[in-house]
């Protein structure tokens, strides 16, 4: 159906654009097809496009607007000027283009498309929407520390809401890719290290992204994404090799891509890895036997950047005409950025290597999208520079910001309670390079944002005390480089302060893309600081800034209060300062584990057990561990205190066993014996002894959030199936054995909670 409102409004502000629309051959075919199927209305103008308008369709570019916002992102690519790309949409070369800038970009593009082309065939408008537009949100591994799905939802469903005010159809969000390897930079912009918790929060953005209606202009079509296992590249170097079994593949690194195509999201991207010696670029069994014929996923599939030319250096592909027709074979729909598709597709088509009636089924489904997203009706319904700026960083989206970002932050330690922080009557030194500055608020992987639209820590933590005056702020030295006397000045802000707040950890440029790193530590310049701060002996509260896991040593590990913040966003400093000083009562848990020593990577909880466990407690000769740490992480996975005292009690099961066709309840008491409120994340694992295919020592099977007020017990009840148990059997399908679990209630994936066990019986 026509959207008359929206229409009225884009004839109004861009009558020529709308007149030319209105009498184009694709709005004709529209209005002749009514109500009848898109397919169908799609067929039609299929049938009247030429080979070179059917790649263009399938054909997505960086946008070129004030020398394209994406080349600032990614290595610059084919990058063609904007007058260029502007010919290109009237040229019908361009199915759309991403990380452009604004409504007003896409007015200018879009009028191109629909006014100028043949078909006039509307552009789409992507862009990489991954923790907030403008307002920006937590970094989707720090929001995943919340547990709390919903949250998730309404985040990217804030961030639908403020681009698709700004010309925006579709993100490349969510990115879903499990990670277990802190070394790797990209951690940061997924769900951690569990395969739940991750398709939990997978399916709620998608849901947030997407609403109930595509063609709301108030969400955007949601990308799930890096297809596949990108997480698991070897020794956590971006971009390498994954060499994987189909087990874990599927238990593990596929679930959250799954959920979120259950979610409805429709359209993938591939990813830039290898599997097992094939590009996922190239990678027919996964492109199209697993996504499209097992899973049956009927969206498009995009590549990554340059992702099918980069086949050439991997050694898949012999040139750029190779690498178009494999990727394209493969399954992958779309090519992003390198141009190879508008390039070759057309004479691989005419020289019989791609049939075309694959080149219509591609072109169909870039179509039908573009029809669910209503932009055939009204290529403009998302372009509306008033309504762009209306939608901006209003207050409600910033008090959301506020609110994700306490709840992500994760309490590691909090050695007599010297947090929360009294409000007045104490000097407080605020130092380290992240204490204060419009800098590395935002985070990694921000197309939009402003750190100087960020409220940083030093005016959180003021706005929060009741005399601005007793904080003193030093920057104690750079991120990656020390400050001349600035260790001095730190030392001396110290002495003079009753408690120091040290704020030291990664900056933002040290996550995301590219950014690998040997060892998950604090630089060492920041190392130095806080030895030189905490020998001192003034009362250290450590708030860490980092996009993944780290591995904290010395002053920063023996602090007594250590605060894990994660890159915030917009209300970073205002989040922080609720927590520190008890306006808000810290309720994140840990969606990776910290381990003792980077060497240990990858470490994560759900692990096997090998055939030589080393015992809880102390080291044993011809044990697995490493020499010299723990066998276990040092904050793991789950991890995170309260500011009350939480008890775990009463473990209790419905039964001592499970029949296979029914169920178990499973339950323990929670109490908080703190005398302040508490919100506690309380998590089921279980462990099969066990079966044909060795398991791991622990893995997360339910989890849930409890308010506890000062004295409240809960009694906490989960209930358990058998397809909780399953594993991925020796029959290639998910596999439910007869036998002993273990089952424990606890506050994290290594903490003892309460336990029990129960039988599977047949
Ligand atoms: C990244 C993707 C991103 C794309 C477009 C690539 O370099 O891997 O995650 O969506 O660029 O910016």
């Amino acid at each position: 159906m026509l959207d008359l409102a929206v229409s009225r409004r884009a004839i109004l502000m861009s009558a020529g654009a709308a007149a030319a629309w209105l009498a184009s051959p694709a709005r004709a075919l529209l209005q002749a097809a009514g109500k009848v199927a898109v397919p169908a209305f799609v067929d039609q103008l299929i049938s009247r496009m030429t080979l070179e308008e059917k790649a263009g369709q399938l054909q997505l570019m960086a946008s070129a607007w004030g020398g394209g916002t994406a080349l600032s992102l990614n290595p610059p690519g084919n990058g063609s000027d904007f007058q260029q790309q502007v010919d290109e949409a009237r040229q019908g070369q361009l199915t759309g283009v991403f990380n452009g800038n604004g409504a007003r970009m896409a007015r200018i593009l879009q009028t191109a498309a629909v006014s100028h082309s043949r078909l006039k065939i509307p552009l789409i408008f992507a862009a990489d929407i991954i923790h907030g537009h403008r307002t920006i949100f937590p970094v989707p591994l720090a929001e995943v520390a919340s547990f709390e799905p919903e949250l998730a939802r309404r985040t990217a469903e804030a961030a639908a809401f403020e681009a698709s005010g700004a010309g925006i159809d579709w993100t490349f969000s969510p990115m879903v890719d499990v990670a277990r390897d802190q070394r790797w930079g990209r951690g940061v912009e997924g769900g951690g290290e569990d395969p739940l918790l991750g398709s939990l929060f997978a399916a709620a953005r998608v849901h947030g992204f997407q609403g109930a209606d595509l063609k709301s202009n108030e969400h955007l079509l949601s990308c799930i994404k890096h297809f596949a296992a990108y997480g698991a590249a070897e020794s956590g170097l971006d971009y390498n090799a994954v060499d994987i079994s189909m087990r874990r593949l599927r238990e593990v690194y596929l679930r959250p891509y799954k959920a979120g195509f259950d979610a409805g999201a429709l359209s993938a991207m591939a990813s830039f890895n290898e599997i097992n010696g094939i590009p996922s670029t190239g990678n027919h069994w996964l492109m199209t036997e697993l996504l499209r014929g097992e899973w049956g996923f009927e969206g498009f599939v995009v590549s990554d950047y340059t992702g099918d030319e980069e086949m050439i250096a991997a050694g898949y592909a012999k040139d750029g005409r190779d690498a178009a027709r494999i990727a394209f074979l493969a399954g992958v729909d779309m090519s992003m950025q390198s141009g190879l598709y508008r390039q070759f597709l057309p004479a691989l088509v005419r020289s019989g290597e791609v049939p075309e009636a694959k080149l219509n089924e591609s072109v169909r489904r870039v179509l039908a999208l573009k029809a669910m997203l209503g932009l055939f009706e009204n290529p403009f319904r998302r372009i509306d520079e008033k309504r762009e700026a209306a939608r901006s960083m209003l207050p409600r989206t910033r008090a959301l910001a506020r609110e994700a970002g306490r709840k992500a932050i994760v309490l590691l330690k909090n050695d007599g309670d010297l947090l929360p922080l009294p409000r007045s009557g104490k000097k407080i030194a605020l130092i380290g390079p992240f204490a204060a500055g419009a800098h590395d608020l935002v985070g990694p992987w921000v197309v939009y944002g402003d750190d100087a639209k960020a409220v940083d820590l030093a005016t959180g933590v003021r706005a929060a005390v009741a005399d601005a005056a007793s904080v003193t702020v030093a920057q104690g030295s750079g991120v990656e480089e020390p400050l001349a006397g600035g260790i001095e000045q730190a030392v001396a802000a110290a002495r003079a302060a009753d408690v120091v707040i040290l704020a030291i950890g990664e900056g933002a440029n040290m996550s995301g893309e590219a950014q690998s790193r040997t060892e998950i530590v604090v630089p060492a310049p920041q190392q130095a600081l806080a030895e030189a701060v905490a020998a001192t002996g003034k009362p250290l509260v450590v708030v860490l800034k980092h996009g993944r896991a780290l591995a904290l040593e010395g002053a920063v590990a023996d602090a007594p209060a250590i605060l894990a913040t994660w890159f915030l966003g917009s209300e970073t400093g205002n989040a922080i300062a609720d927590v520190l000083f008890g306006a808000y009562g810290p309720s994140g848990r840990l969606p990776a584990s910290f381990p003792w020593k980077s060497g240990q990577e990858p470490y994560y909880y759900a692990h096997k057990p090998t055939g030589r466990p080393n015992p809880p407690g102390e080291l044993q000769p011809y044990k697995a561990h490493f020499r010299g740490i723990p066998n276990s992480a040092r904050f793991p996975f789950g991890h995170g205190l309260t500011y009350g005292s939480i008890e775990y009690s009463g473990f209790g099961l419905s039964s001592p066993s499970m029949p296979a066709n029914g169920a178990i309840q499973v339950s323990a008491t929670v109490t908080n014996r703190g005398s302040r409120a508490a919100e506690e994340v309380v998590q089921l694992y279980i462990h099969d002894r066990v079966a044909s295919v060795t398991q791991p020592v622990r893995e997360l099977k339910a989890f849930r959030k409890v308010a506890l007020a000062p004295g409240q017990s809960q009694v906490v009840t989960f209930t358990l199936s058998p397809g909780d148990l399953a594993f991925y059997g020796l029959q290639d399908r998910p596999t439910v054995e007869p036998g002993t679990f273990d089952v424990w209630i606890a506050p994290s994936a290594e903490a003892e909670g309460v336990h029990g066990s129960f039988d599977l019986v047949a």
